[in-house]
């Protein structure tokens, strides 16, 4: 069935933590005086209407204990990447946690100490340097990725200086990356995995947008780029691809005994609320079909924006991500301060983009972050009332 991403589903009055502050209904769009929201990573779609059924029969039971996952999630979770991904995992490797942050927060704080060094690669999802410096009192050690024309791509070199400081216990990795959209090859990866390991480095690789990927583009979870699996953690979620972040559903992947060990011991008993268990084992047991589609709908917004930027405010650079439903815009062409990017986007064009300097506090100051998971009247609505301000 062909589902309509197109129609606008209202988001106001729903807890809905993007659409807080806007002004008004998502459905009157139009109007200058609701603000147009692209600056948190949730969806404006309708999730699958399987998981939507799910929900429905959750709720019928009317009764919502503590729940634990069943056979059917872990063979659901085993299949689902069985079949897209032609990885074979184990049921007892698989953690569930509230969010995959929750998940990257507690490998860093199991695995390392206060003040030790936790490598990330900016620009990168700012949570990450909150959750090492602010949750865990951790030191962000920042191997700046090289920007090639808006094309990211490693700095081996410092990375390898970096992994081979002792203080350096860690390194979060973004894959495929937010903000930058990158798709790490199996080599890249392969390459990170061979220097953390040589190093006594824990690689946490999060990989939440995985399954968001433009058409040719093919995603390695981080157990496929090696088999020496002692120092690896993989985190995954149903949270990004199926619209469904506010259920706060995610899995740690760990397949050595040893480090699977020590983690659970720290990480507790894993409870899920019987909504996000029954979200699971529909996602991954019957919206291939929706996600297949959702790609191309997302690739189309992301096609739409550029075509509408090259033509209308061509002095943005930009580059089409591999992956992720993210744009990272570079405006340092106009020539203006940081405030004043922000101020024409956020106050005069009434667009909530997010700005560079969170995901890049030192160099980001010329970018914004756009999200374009919604209808794509909204989305070029936005753009419009940014080229209004910017090509006036
Ligand atoms: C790379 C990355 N990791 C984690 C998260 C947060 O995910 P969760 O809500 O599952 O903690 C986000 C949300 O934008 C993200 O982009």
């Amino acid at each position: 069935m062909k589902v309509n991403f197109d129609e606008i589903v209202e988001r106001q009055g729903t807890y809905s933590a993007k659409w807080m502050g806007t002004g008004g209904s998502s459905l009157d769009y139009r109007n200058p005086a609701v603000k147009l929201p692209f600056q948190v990573a949730d969806m404006d779609l309708a999730c699958p209407e399987p998981i939507v059924q799910a929900m429905h029969r959750v709720a019928d039971h009317r009764i919502f204990g503590y729940s634990v996952r069943t056979e059917e999630y872990t063979e659901a979770f085993i299949t689902w990447y069985r079949r897209r991904y032609g990885l074979e995992l184990k049921g007892e490797w698989i953690l569930p946690s509230h969010g995959s942050m929750s998940a990257v927060n507690a490998a860093v704080s199991t695995f390392t100490n206060v003040g030790d060094g936790v490598i990330i690669c900016r620009p990168v999802y700012g949570h990450f340097t909150g959750c090492i410096e602010e949750e865990l009192y951790r030191r962000v050690v920042n191997v700046q990725l090289i920007n090639r024309d808006g094309y990211y791509e490693m700095d081996w070199d410092a990375f390898e200086a970096a992994c081979a400081r002792p203080e350096n216990r860690a390194f979060i990795l973004c894959s495929p990356a937010n903000p930058v959209g990158r798709v790490w090859t199996k080599e890249e990866l392969a390459r990170m995995c061979e220097i953390t390991r040589r190093n006594h480095v824990l690689l946490v690789s999060d990989e939440v947008h995985c399954d968001i990927l433009m058409a040719g583009q093919h995603h390695t979870p981080i157990l496929q780029a090696t088999d020496a699996w002692d120092n690896l953690i993989m985190v995954t979620g149903i949270n990004k691809t199926f619209n469904v972040a506010g259920l706060a559903c995610a899995n740690a992947v760990i397949p050595d005994d040893n480090l699977r060990g020590i983690f659970s011991k720290e990480f507790g008993h894993g409870l899920l609320s019987p909504f996000s268990i029954a979200a699971l084992i529909s996602a991954y047991t019957e919206c291939d079909e929706w996600l297949d589609q959702l790609r191309s709908y997302i690739e189309g917004n992301i096609d739409a924006a550029i075509a509408f930027l090259r033509e209308h405010m061509p002095k943005v650079k930009v580059r089409k991500p591999e992956g992720t439903y993210i744009l990272w815009l570079d405006f340092s062409a106009y020539g203006l301060s940081a405030e004043e990017i922000h101020r024409r986007i956020y106050e005069e064009a009434r667009v909530l983009l997010q700005d560079g300097t969170v995901h890049d506090p030192d160099r980001g100051g010329q970018f914004q972050r756009m999200c374009v998971p919604c209808a794509r009247a909204v989305l070029l609505e936005g753009l419009r009332r940014m080229a209004k301000e910017f090509e006036a």
